[in-house]
């Protein structure tokens, strides 16, 4: 068994067949001891030696699940995060791109909401008011700080659902880190707008009068997601005019304005489904992440149905893209000769924690 770890560098002039046929060798190595797991962000050449694929949600259930010694997640840093939390000690989660993070992610971190919590408590009792919902793209700490104050993780699939138990079990949601997700859901749930407030985590009090934050249903944080935010309503009026038939779905990730301008708002697996399901001849127009749109389009050109991309820039998730099949295959051989590379591991008590608060998601999502 070889003790040094193969250097990436190694796979950067390798042809496309190669990687192909190398990764597949790979796996076919490892057999059950391994399982990949691909977000639907994943670029094709990636996407295609997923043994499963799905959405947050329906990846973390896979993670769960799975008894395979190796999770080598597709995706991005919290999704690796949340494998390893959801899986047993003995099994061993790994993102083969330590750069593939979450801007989104990145808008919360642990001192910014502890602090917030501290000021909220200025002016009400948070531990007995405000249940504290973290989107699942966030860092391993903040879902643990859900877990320790009674709150909750969601996806964009079951965020009614979590909205909903959040409710029942105190008056007020604070949540992070997307304000669009929060918002869109809200709204759906007849919380009017300005019942929902936003924190601005760079301001002394997020930026709030204690009479907003006494009223606020919500409070939700200043964080988005930078694919996401690139669509505008103009972009579906300009659609319109020229395919006045076109169905519109967005997901909700996306602005306030775009979900309330679109046909149908939905995590990625309902984007799928929803498109999956129409009649053939049916034209879209989608709001969310350009492989994924790509994917949708070649796959059901054959049905005679067209789907578009909603901005007319290029906006894919740069940090998604990240991993490439030169990483895949760096880890996957890495593993083939005995050696772990970009393990990500959850301390030990914040993985606790944080289960708690996965776990109360994944009781309540349907
Ligand atoms: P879902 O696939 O859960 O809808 O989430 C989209 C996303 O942004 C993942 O980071
Ligand atoms: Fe994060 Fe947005 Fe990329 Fe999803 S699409 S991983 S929210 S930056």
């Amino acid at each position: 068994m070889a003790t040094t770890a193969i250097d990436v560098q190694n796979f950067i002039r390798l042809s496309d067949e190669e990687l192909d046929a190398r990764i597949e060798a790979a796996k076919e190595a490892l057999g059950d001891r391994l399982v990949i797991l691909g977000h639907h962000y994943q670029r094709e050449e990636v996407f295609k030696h997923a043994d499963f694929s799905g959405d947050s949600l329906k990846l973390s259930r896979q993670a769960a699940a799975s008894n395979a010694e190796f999770i080598v997640f597709c995706g991005v840093h919290f999704m690796a995060e949340v494998a390893d939390i959801l899986s047993s000690d003995e099994q061993v989660s790994i993102l083969p791109d330590l750069s593939a993070g979450c801007s989104m992610a990145d808008m919360a971190d642990l001192a910014h909401v502890e602090r917030a919590w501290q000021e909220l408590s200025e002016v009400l009792d948070p531990d007995e008011t405000v249940t504290p919902v973290t989107y699942i793209n966030s860092a391993a700490d903040l879902k643990a700080f859900c877990g320790r104050h009674g709150g909750i993780v969601c996806t964009s699939t079951n965020a009614p659902h979590v909205l909903k138990w959040s409710f029942g079990q105190r008056e007020k949601i604070l949540f992070f880190p997307d304000q669009h997700l929060g918002r869109n859901t809200g709204y759906n749930m007849d919380i009017p707008l300005d019942e929902m407030v936003v924190w601005d985590y760079d301001q002394p009090m997020g930026g709030l009068t204690p009479e907003q934050i006494k009223k606020a249903k919500m409070i939700l944080w200043k964080g988005f997601c930078s694919v996401h935010q690139m669509f505008k309503p103009e972009h579906i009026e300009r659609f319109k005019e020229k395919y006045p038939e076109a169905r519109i779905i967005s997901h909700p990730e996306s602005s306030f304005e775009v979900c309330q301008a679109s046909d149908y708002v939905g995590s990625t697996e309902y984007i799928i489904k929803t498109i999956a399901d129409s009649e053939p001849g049916t034209r879209w127009l989608v709001g969310t992440e350009l492989n994924l749109v790509n994917r949708l389009n070649e796959q059901f050109k054959a049905e005679g149905k067209n789907v578009h991309f909603m901005s007319p820039t290029v906006c894919m998730c740069s940090t998604m893209f990240r991993i490439d099949p030169q990483h895949l295959l760096w880890t996957l051989e890495n593993l083939v000769e005995g050696r772990v590379v970009n393990q990500i591991k959850v301390d030990k008590t914040e993985a606790e924690q944080a289960k708690l608060a996965l776990e109360r998601m994944l009781e309540v999502s349907p």
